[in-house]
């Protein structure tokens, strides 16, 4: 695609963009194609204005469920990640993902980048070497991560739990408080066993991580969610795992591996080193700290895997002297007609599914127009998509073409009008450009798409209001039919330009139709007249009922299939090895959810600054009888006397968190911005220690 020159007072930015890798054992499903249409609209975006942008991507390759998985299906490891990638690059051009490269962790470009930056930590002293316990198979001849031990919950003494958390009852513990534990491998108890393991010691970073903090790298949410990792001190990160296991082989440390996570993100420096190696492009300045400062780094991924990218790869790259990223975005999970994708309704959905039953620009208009900065979950509603797209993107905008193309075409040769009959709507089109482009600056999508119809109606609107149909019975009127078909069709153009992030594909088709180079953002300034177009043909038929049927079905055989066969892991994330996995973030709860949190004033009894803490204070609360110890974020608005002997309102059921500091027993509520703007909520008098607030 040529880039579109930019105006003079613009620079032309070297972006580099990436989205999570994913797991090389399963096929991809529409939660997965969130992220990579959400950057791909962006990259697209920006190369449209002009932008020198890279989008590079990649399989994650290695960890225990590939190397179980492979065994599985008699393979060897190797040849379950070669098979899914072609599958998954095949899933993804599908969807019109442009990826400039798409290269795999187990490639030897990143072999030779992680233990390049491995032996630099080590050499830096960032590597601590300890002993540690874990549950081992002896059957198997192998340690289980968490995931692969289960057993009877502690608590409400479910049977068949894993072993970090009972999903019955939400209790978390050890796998060694599992009663009755067995390996999920052989079905054996497993026995405890110790075995050295590698740790970068991320806590050597905390002053920079504090800064990158306070960035605007991160959006809000991210960055409270930081402030709480803080808060309960930086814990060093494990980045060792035992034979048998698949991945690289740590330098000098036999029969020890990288753990998945840690090449996993240097992967992203793979895959673009592996594209300059082609291009030309200088790798070095887009990944060096000395060297970067011309260049821009965006990682675009989910919420459940924020700790990694936030926080273990700022380090990591920080100890081995490379950029920190330009921003870190962060989007939510996808539900399908309101609830987690599911198996057994059939809305658990593979992107090869959905392109066998519908064109793939529908779901990239509707995942657009849901799309916004925030880091919130996203309904793909079945009946609210047929509607959007056919009434937005058929019955909108492809209908400006079609209703004026005809009497172009038939009546005029083809030939557009030397001027358009409605130059203030061209000019009102040219002047919503800056508008819409912020939008889609700031990954407020949602918004674009609202501006972006708005002027589609307003086509509609002028289109009706001059009704050519009528028009081109009178002889006289056929130049006026002419120009105002004209003013159809320049509207229709500039609407394929902001809708072209989108819709690469129907742009490209309206392109031929409209018998022009392909569209930058720059064209929007000059009409089209006195130029020949095509015949229209549909650029987008509407979306049937039956072809969703159709879909939903599918979805369900296919699964039942896969589902026969016993899996070790339900969640929609096909290889979800880590505790640390869930980072839920902005959740929207139901009302049964709220009315499980215990909402009671407290008597403020004492108040303290905590040594060595930024943003705590310590607080000793009166429950009307029972006092707690709370450790709460509001330094920065009140000085300790202020607040003793003051009612407030706490969560009084929130289950005991420990924090750095000690153990933090509840939670206060305090309302503002930050900073000195921070107020605690303060009952009137009469309000009594203890009581239920309602
Ligand atoms: O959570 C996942 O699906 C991981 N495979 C994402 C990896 S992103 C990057 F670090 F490679
Ligand atoms: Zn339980």
């Amino acid at each position: 695609m040529p880039n579109a020159p930019l105006s003079h007072v613009e620079k032309r930015r070297n972006i580099l963009v990436t989205n999570a890798l994913p797991y090389a054992n399963g096929p991809l499903h529409l939660g997965h194609m969130v992220g990579f249409i959400q950057a791909d609209i962006w990259v697209r975006f920006q190369k449209l204005q002009g932008h020198n942008v890279t989008y590079v991507g990649g399989d994650d390759q290695h960890g225990t469920p590939i190397m179980l998985g492979a065994e599985k299906l008699g393979l060897t490891a190797q040849q379950l990640v070669e098979q899914t990638e072609a599958a998954h690059k095949n899933s993804l051009s599908g969807f019109n993902i442009g990826f400039d490269n798409y290269t795999g962790t187990h490639d030897d470009v990143n072999k030779t980048l992680a233990s390049e930056i491995y032996v630099t930590l080590r050499e830096r002293g960032h590597i601590d070497i300890r002993t540690i316990k874990q549950a081992y198979d002896e059957e198997k001849g192998m340690f289980l991560p968490d995931r692969y031990v289960k057993g009877t919950c502690p608590k409400c003494k479910s049977p068949d739990q894993y072993g970090d958390n009972c999903e019955v009852c939400g209790a978390t513990y050890d796998t060694t408080d599992l009663i009755a534990p067995y390996s999920v491998l052989s079905g054996k108890p497993p026995v405890e066993r110790e075995s050295e393991h590698y740790f970068f010691k991320v806590s050597d970073f905390e002053q920079t991580l504090s800064e990158w903090k306070e960035s605007d790298a991160l959006q809000p949410e991210i960055a409270n969610k930081l402030e709480e990792w803080f808060e309960s001190g930086l814990i060093d990160w494990d980045i060792s795992r035992d034979k048998p296991y698949w991945g690289f082989e740590i330098p000098d440390a036999p029969g020890k591996y990288f753990y998945v996570w840690l090449d996993a993100p240097i992967g992203y420096m793979a895959s673009h080193k592996i594209h300059c190696d082609h291009s030309g492009d200088d790798w070095a300045s887009y990944w060096e700290s000395a060297n970067s400062e011309n260049t821009e780094l965006y990682h675009f991924i989910g919420k459940d895997i924020v700790r990694f990218h936030t926080l273990f790869w700022p380090a990591l790259l920080e100890a081995a002297d490379y950029r920190r990223p330009s921003g870190v975005f962060v989007h939510g999970f996808l539900t399908v007609d309101g609830a987690k994708m599911s198996k057994s309704r059939g809305t658990f959905v593979m992107a090869d599914t959905y392109l066998k039953h519908l064109n793939p620009e529908y779901l990239r208009y509707y995942y657009a127009a849901k799309l916004s900065s925030n880091v919130v979950d996203m309904d793909l509603n079945l009946d609210d998509f047929v509607a959007r797209v056919n009434s937005d993107i058929v019955g909108k905008m492809v209908n400006i073409a079609s209703r004026c193309a005809g009497f172009i075409v038939k009546r005029f040769d083809g030939q557009l009008a030397e001027q358009s009959a409605a130059p203030e709507l061209h000019d009102e089109f040219v002047q919503a450009s800056r508008r819409i482009a912020e939008r889609y600056e700031k990954r407020e999508f949602s918004q674009a798409m609202r501006e972006i119809m708005a002027l589609a109606d307003k086509a509609n609107q002028f289109i009706d209001e001059h009704k050519p149909w009528v028009l081109i019975k009178e002889d006289d009127k056929l130049d006026e039919v002419q120009q105002v078909c004209t003013a159809g069709i320049n509207a229709f153009r500039s609407l394929c330009v902001y809708l072209k992030p989108v819709l690469p594909d129907l742009v490209a088709q309206a392109e031929a139709f409209l018998n022009i180079a392909p569209l930058g953002w720059s064209d929007l300034a000059q009409p089209l007249l006195s130029h020949k177009i095509n015949k229209f043909k549909p650029l987008m038929i509407r979306i049937e009922k039956e072809a969703i049927d159709s879909m939903i079905e599918e979805s369900k055989e296919s699964l039942e299939v896969a589902s026969s066969e016993k899996s070790s892991n339900e969640s929609p994330k096909l290889n979800a090895e880590s505790p640390l996995g869930k980072d839920p973030i902005s959740d929207e709860i139901n009302f049964d959810d709220f009315a499980k949190v215990d909402l009671r004033i407290a008597r403020i009894t004492k108040a303290e600054h905590v040594e060595g803490a930024d943003k705590l204070l310590q607080l000793s609360l009166d429950l009307g009888g029972e006092t707690r110890n709370v450790f709460a974020g509001i330094k920065s608005a009140y000085e300790p006397k202020q607040l003793e002997g003051k009612l407030t309102v706490m969560v009084a059921n929130l289950a005991p968190r420990k924090m750095r500091f000690g153990v933090s027993e509840g939670m206060v509520l305090a309302a503002g911005p930050g900073g000195s703007d921070l107020y605690i909520l303060n009952p009137e008098d009469g309000a009594k220690p203890g009581m239920r607030v309602k």
